[in-house]
């Protein structure tokens, strides 16, 4: 069984899914980073050479191969849900949780981030608050209807969001069995 993190950029995919992983023994893939190291370019690099859509191919080629093996726990970007394809093999390959945060909090922490350069290029012409406002309207219906699971990660600690997805994923997998 795979475990999807989907959300917005700076709700912690990655540093929450690294936690799960090693809680559950399972591999941690970040499929930003996967893509980065494979194509050796950054996703700037990426945007400059070929726009968002050269991103999100390469995006959909990442998902479709992350989602092979099973038995992982796989962080994604936070666009991964704007490609039905991406969305169709995420939703049969394994379990999908949502990460969530208020824009305030997400707008903190991309901006604290140091890699924020880097893996984060503009996707509107808009400054960077109303970016995120933006988008998360936009996305958030995209990110709802495919979650098994929601969690707001504004106030909560690391270890308290791995041990929600913990106490869900354990009563899903029984669930499971009973079905
Ligand atoms: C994107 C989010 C980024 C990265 C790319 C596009 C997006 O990933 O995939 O910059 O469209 O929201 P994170 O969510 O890990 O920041």
């Amino acid at each position: 069984m795979n475990i999807f993190l989907i959300g917005f950029r700076g709700t912690g995919k990655t540093t929450i899914g690294k936690l799960l992983a090693q809680r559950l023994d399972k591999e941690f893939i970040d499929t930003d980073e996967y893509l980065e190291q494979k194509q050796g370019k950054t996703i700037k690099d990426l945007f400059r050479e070929g726009g968002e859509p050269l991103f999100r191919d390469i995006e959909a080629q990442t998902i479709a191969e992350v989602c092979r093996p099973d038995n992982r726990v796989i962080a994604t970007g936070g666009g991964v849900i704007l490609r039905e394809e991406n969305v169709r093999r995420l939703r049969k390959n394994g379990i999908i949780i949502l990460l969530d945060a208020d824009a305030d909090t997400l707008y903190k922490r991309i901006h604290d981030n140091a890699q924020t350069q880097q893996k984060r290029p503009s996707l509107t012409s808009l400054n960077a608050y109303e970016e995120i406002e933006y988008l998360l309207a936009y996305r958030r219906p995209l990110y709802d209807r495919i979650a098994d699971f929601v969690i707001n990660t504004a106030s909560l600690s690391k270890h308290d969001a791995v041990n929600k997805i913990l106490s869900f994923l354990h009563t899903y997998v029984k669930d499971l069995r009973k079905g």
